[in-house]
């Protein structure tokens, strides 16, 4: 199992380009299923997500082959059974994916049921409700849901939470229903437009993706599209993150600024200068940080994929941030880890009240979940001495090359391959 091992402090400076967004890839690739002709998709990151996606679709009669960034994906193949099995499902959540478009395409589609993960519990029930509205059979058994339909017929579906992949899935599953559906209370996150942009190109009416509201009108098949993925504006952000935090200077290029607006808004107000520049963004932190309080939402708010990251910011600034976790039950995991390299964090429920500055030492601590990982390297590279991250796998997840753009930015991080006991999978 591999570890990171950081040698603090550093300073980050310097250009780090952005990688494809792996949440915004997820769902395009997961439209392969809704056709029979060839998806070829671009700027697709190299991420172990992608390639469990790879994996799954390649179970349910889809090839996946890698070009560099460029995806080429050719349904028709043979099916191995046609479900999503457990083994898969298990180690990524997002595998849930399949099931609005299997249902819509092949009238059929059975799939292991996620389970909890790190960061709480996180039901898919909008999902079948939504399925259900869509005039689907659901069965729960044996740790499995099937969907059944003949032909989805499209409705009227209103969200009781805007759910990101529930919004993804019943888009798929609506655009190959018969007749008009309407969507209610959608996830507005730019991955949903990314989505609707992709099944556009495959010929697709969908109106309103971005809104709350969308209508899509059912047509009888799909063709085949090239789509470039956008830039993934969590991993941008985390390094944008990471240069306040160090008092650095990065410039991320091959970013789009609006996406990261809510993010962008806040660091300006922590002291630190934003300076927007065409497809890039700079970030520099000339003097004292100033605590900021967040609250996490769904988009156009503080995104909670980046509610780690900022913790651990605040434990540099001068005062205290109140940081409130909205979107997920049991997301602060990564406070108890940054406790032990000498962050002075209250932890109540949801709540964290990070008391700045504080001088943050090198420790030996483990991941619990993607961005966790993420945020503790960031304060690694804020922090005196030697880090060692263990877990890594959970980075590995959603960061493509992390060591090396880090590196690249001054930073002094190595990768350890160890041949350990402990090969735990994570899930997510
Ligand atoms: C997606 C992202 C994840 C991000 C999250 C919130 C992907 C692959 N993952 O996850 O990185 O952290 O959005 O921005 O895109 N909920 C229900 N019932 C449902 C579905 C969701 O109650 O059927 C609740 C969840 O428990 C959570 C909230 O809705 O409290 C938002 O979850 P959701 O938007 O569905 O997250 P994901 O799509 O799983």
């Amino acid at each position: 199992m591999d570890s990171f091992r950081v040698l603090g402090p550093s300073r980050l400076v310097g250009t780090v380009a952005a990688g494809g967004a792996k949440n915004a890839a997820l769902p395009c690739l997961a439209a392969s299923l809704l056709g029979d002709e060839p998806l070829a998709l671009s700027r697709v990151p190299r991420v172990r997500d992608l390639e469990t996606m790879r994996r799954l679709l390649g179970h349910l009669g889809v090839t996946g082959e890698w070009h560099g960034d460029r995806l080429l994906l050719e349904p028709g193949g043979p099916t191995d059974p046609d479900d999503a099995p457990y083994e898969l499902v298990k180690t990524m959540r997002a595998s849930v994916l399949v099931l609005g478009p299997l249902t819509a395409s092949r009238g059929h589609a059975r799939v292991s049921l996620p389970g909890g993960c790190a960061i709480g519990v996180r039901p898919i029930d909008q999902h079948l409700a939504g399925l259900e509205a869509l005039g689907a059979e659901i069965r729960l058994e044996h740790g499995y849901v099937e969907a059944r339909a003949s032909r989805l017929v499209g409705a009227r579906f209103r969200f009781s939470v805007p759910s990101v992949t529930g919004t993804e899935n019943l888009l798929m599953a609506a655009t190959l229903a018969e007749g008009t559906t309407v969507l209610e209370n959608c996830a507005r996150e730019p991955e949903v437009v990314d989505l609707a942009r992709l099944l556009g190109a495959m010929g697709a009416r969908i109106e309103g993706a971005g809104g709350g509201t969308i209508r899509i009108d059912g047509v009888a098949a799909l063709h085949g599209a090239e789509h470039e993925v956008i830039p993934d504006r969590i991993e941008g952000g985390t390094y944008l993150i990471g240069a306040a935090l160090t008092g650095g200077d990065v410039r991320l290029v091959g970013a789009l600024a609006g996406d990261l607006v809510p993010m962008l808004e806040i660091l300006a107000a922590c002291g630190c200068r934003v300076d927007v520049e065409g497809d890039g963004i700079r970030l520099a932190r000339p003097g004292p940080l100033a605590p900021r309080d967040v609250i996490t939402a769904a988009f156009p708010g503080f995104p909670t994929d980046l509610q780690a990251q900022y913790v651990a910011l605040m434990t540099r600034a001068e005062g205290t941030a109140t940081i409130v976790e909205t979107v997920f039950e049991n997301r602060m995991q990564h406070v108890a880890e940054l406790a032990r390299m000498g962050a002075d964090i209250r932890l109540d429920g949801n709540t964290a009240r990070v008391h700045g500055p504080a001088r943050l030492s090198g420790a030996r601590v483990m991941a619990t979940d993607l961005r966790a990982s993420a945020c503790l390297v960031l304060a690694a590279l804020a922090a005196e001495g030697e880090t060692v991250i263990d877990r890594i796998y959970h980075l590995d997840r959603g960061y493509e090359a992390m060591e090396s753009k880090l590196a690249a930015l001054g930073a002094r991080v190595e990768r350890r391959t160890d041949s350990g006991s402990d090969s735990g999978e994570g899930r997510g």
